[in-house]
């Protein structure tokens, strides 16, 4: 099976009215609203990547991924098991099958999804080193303190039970690859948390799209949405914060995939992060494991990623 990209991710809300100000803050796009559904967008040409249905307990319900051709629907049925379902009646529509991870999370692989044209991106910023000048009589790319302009869901981080089922039914099943993995100290046979990367074979692809931390409570642990660089991160951050959400953790830069980072708390107590400058890797490129107490998880921070885990 061969994934393209995430396409969407579900959650049940109680509070949509507070959920969709919180997504336009952070810089989603509203496609549909209704009394009982919330769906944003990002600018990036997707009809629809984040989904709240209203509901009486805030949880997570689903991921969904895109695949290249039909054909692999019916593969996934044929092969692994997944349930035929109706045409997605979010907007961009699509045909869907459906599988449930050993957590009992739905997974949906999507196939035939409208897009629409994506905006405009800003300037990129002109870096003058001590050693290369590039900028010269003119100003750095300016950008608003604002809600961030989003250009795709890039990935997510699951709370499993079991790390070694998880991963190796994402493996089995979708072809994921361990990037970065990482077991109990002095445990190598104990791995704990893995960033999984999609096979495209030699084609590039993000260090991971699927992110597996082992932990009782299930659930999703964060969404994480591709911002332009860490200068549109930053002046995001600051607006977040002039609005009194929750800031969770960042903004940073993780050694293993070396993205900039910025987490924050939506009022349904999911975890919404911004990203930058990840790495690409190739199936080629394998797998690393590491000791969890080696691992120092913001480059640019000692501050203790207490908030992150609760
Ligand atoms: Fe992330």
């Amino acid at each position: 099976m061969q994934l393209k990209a995430l396409h969407h991710v579900t959650f049940a809300v109680r509070d949509l009215d507070r959920q969709e100000a919180f997504c336009a803050d952070f810089g989603l796009i509203r496609a549909e609203r209704t009394d009982s559904r919330l769906v944003m967008r990002t600018e990036g040409g997707d009809e629809a990547c984040y989904v709240a249905i209203k509901g009486d307990e805030d949880g997570f319900v689903g991921l969904a991924f895109e695949v290249d051709d039909a054909a692999m629907l019916g593969e996934a049925v044929a092969r692994l098991g997944a349930e035929q379902r109706p045409d997605l009646d979010i907007p961009g529509g699509g045909r869907c099958v459906a599988l449930t991870d050993p957590d009992g999370n739905q997974v949906l692989l999507v196939h035939g999804s409208a897009r629409r044209e994506a905006g405009q991106p800003d300037d990129d910023l002109v870096i003058n080193t001590p050693f290369a000048k590039h900028r010269f009589g003119r100003q750095q790319s300016h950008r608003e303190v604002g809600p961030a302009r989003l250009w795709r869901l890039g990935h997510l981080a699951l709370f499993v039970r079991s790390f070694a089922a998880s991963s190796a039914w994402y493996a089995e099943k979708l072809g994921l690859i361990g990037s970065d993995v990482y077991h109990v100290p002095g445990v190598p046979q104990a791995q704990i948390v893995g960033f999984c990367r999609m096979d495209r074979g030699e084609d590039w692809v993000d260090h991971h799209t699927l992110a597996f931390m082992q932990d009782e409570r299930g659930g999703c642990h964060h969404i994480s949405f591709e911002a332009h660089d860490f200068e549109a991160q930053q002046r995001t951050h600051r607006h977040l914060g002039r609005k009194d959400y929750d800031a969770i953790w960042g903004v940073g830069r993780h050694p293993h995939g070396s993205h900039v980072f910025d987490v924050w708390r939506s009022p349904d107590g999911a975890r919404f992060e911004t990203f930058s400058d990840t790495d690409l890797f190739r199936k080629s490129d394998g797998t690393r494991v590491h000791d969890i107490s080696t691992v120092v998880m913001d480059v640019w921070s000692d501050d203790e990623p207490t908030r992150y885990f609760i």
